[in-house]
């Protein structure tokens, strides 16, 4: 199959999946860039490429180390007083969820993930914040076990399932928490009606994502990598906010923050791949070219063309913090 250098951005763990993931799963540029991947995750009994993608590199990457798969978020006076000396290596990630929350207070609550990757947020949820209980949700079960494997903490459990299609009773949890995970979703609608259904009456819904800006200029081939991916507007988040009845607590930008975790020195996502990948090398073991070439693609989003989407307006990255009625 002929591929182009132009990688294709779903998240984390995205950027190559032209590359890389159409050769893997058979799955070609073009379906990516019409989305058509995203709607295979609608499909009974037809594992999503992003599912497997994802299944993939964790099985390639076990380390548990790595528990965060989110973009960060930094403040101009950051301090980190109140983060434990385990988590500084991904504290651009913590403060990200610590952002998120606000001043809300989960004592007590019982708290579901959906989205919940490598399960830092559920780790981060259960050990700083007091919950009664942190349920993880992922449709991919390579981060279903690897949680299982690494996060062994009281009252908190990871399960198997689709955004789109909870398992849980109506009326749940107190509170739900999203994180990075819905621009893939091929219902948002959908998703958004299953996290109302699941909440406790006046429970939280704490909303976090990337999405297009409000600049649709023409950009460089360079420039593009890992952004053009994100074909989610803000119209899209807003209907399904609406659709589902949600009442806006709060709604904030926060590209800066997250632009100036990107540019930090340490405690970043993009530190700790960069030391896994060198370690896996230094270990003589093999990464297939197109994974070393989607690594390299990632970092250029990260390092330089991820940077100037988020400064220059073409992405954006919101946080909501939402309400169910009573
Ligand atoms: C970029 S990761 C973010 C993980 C985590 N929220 C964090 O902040 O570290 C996105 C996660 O969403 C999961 N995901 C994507 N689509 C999903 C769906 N339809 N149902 C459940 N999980 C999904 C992926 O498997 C992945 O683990």
């Amino acid at each position: 199959m002929a591929t182009t250098n132009v990688p294709v951005h779903a998240g984390l763990f995205k950027p190559y999946l032209t590359d890389f993931k159409g050769k893997f799963l058979g799955i070609t540029q073009q379906q990516f860039f019409n989305n058509e991947a995203k709607m295979m995750t609608q499909v009974e009994g037809n594992v999503s490429p992003i599912s497997q993608w994802y299944d993939m590199m964790t099985q390639m990457f076990p380390d548990k180390r790595l528990t965060f798969l989110n973009y960060g978020y930094l403040e101009e006076d950051s301090n980190f007083d109140w983060i434990n000396e385990e988590d500084l290596e991904q504290k651009c990630s913590a403060n990200l969820i610590r952002t998120l929350l606000g001043d809300a207070d989960l004592r007590g609550k019982k708290i579901l993930e959906i989205g919940s990757g490598r399960g830092g947020n559920c780790s981060y949820l259960a050990r700083y914040t007091g919950a009664a209980s942190v349920t993880g949700l992922d449709f991919c079960p390579a981060h279903i076990e690897f949680c299982d494997r690494v996060h062994r903490l009281d009252g908190l459990s990871f399960i198997y399932g689709d955004a789109m299609a909870l398992q849980f009773a109506d009326e749940e949890f107190d509170v739900v928490i999203n994180i990075e995970s819905s621009h893939s979703y091929p219902d948002l609608n959908r998703f958004g009606e299953e996290v109302r259904r699941v909440l406790k009456k006046e429970g939280l819904f704490f909303y976090a994502d990337t999405m297009k800006g409000a600049n649709n200029s023409a950009m460089s081939e360079q420039d593009r990598i890992g952004v053009d991916f994100f074909t989610n507007v803000l119209e899209q988040h807003q209907a399904m906010i609406l659709h589902a009845s949600f009442n806006v607590e709060d709604h904030l930008d926060i590209s800066e923050g997250v632009v100036r975790a990107f540019e930090s020195e340490q405690g970043h996502l993009k530190h700790l791949l960069k030391t896994l990948v060198t370690e896996k090398k230094q270990q003589n073991s093999s990464l297939p070219p197109e994974v070393c070439h989607a690594f390299d693609t990632m970092f250029h989003f990260f390092d330089d063309s991820g940077v100037k989407a988020y400064k220059n307006g073409h992405l954006v990255y919101k946080l909501w913090r939402l309400k169910k009625s009573a």
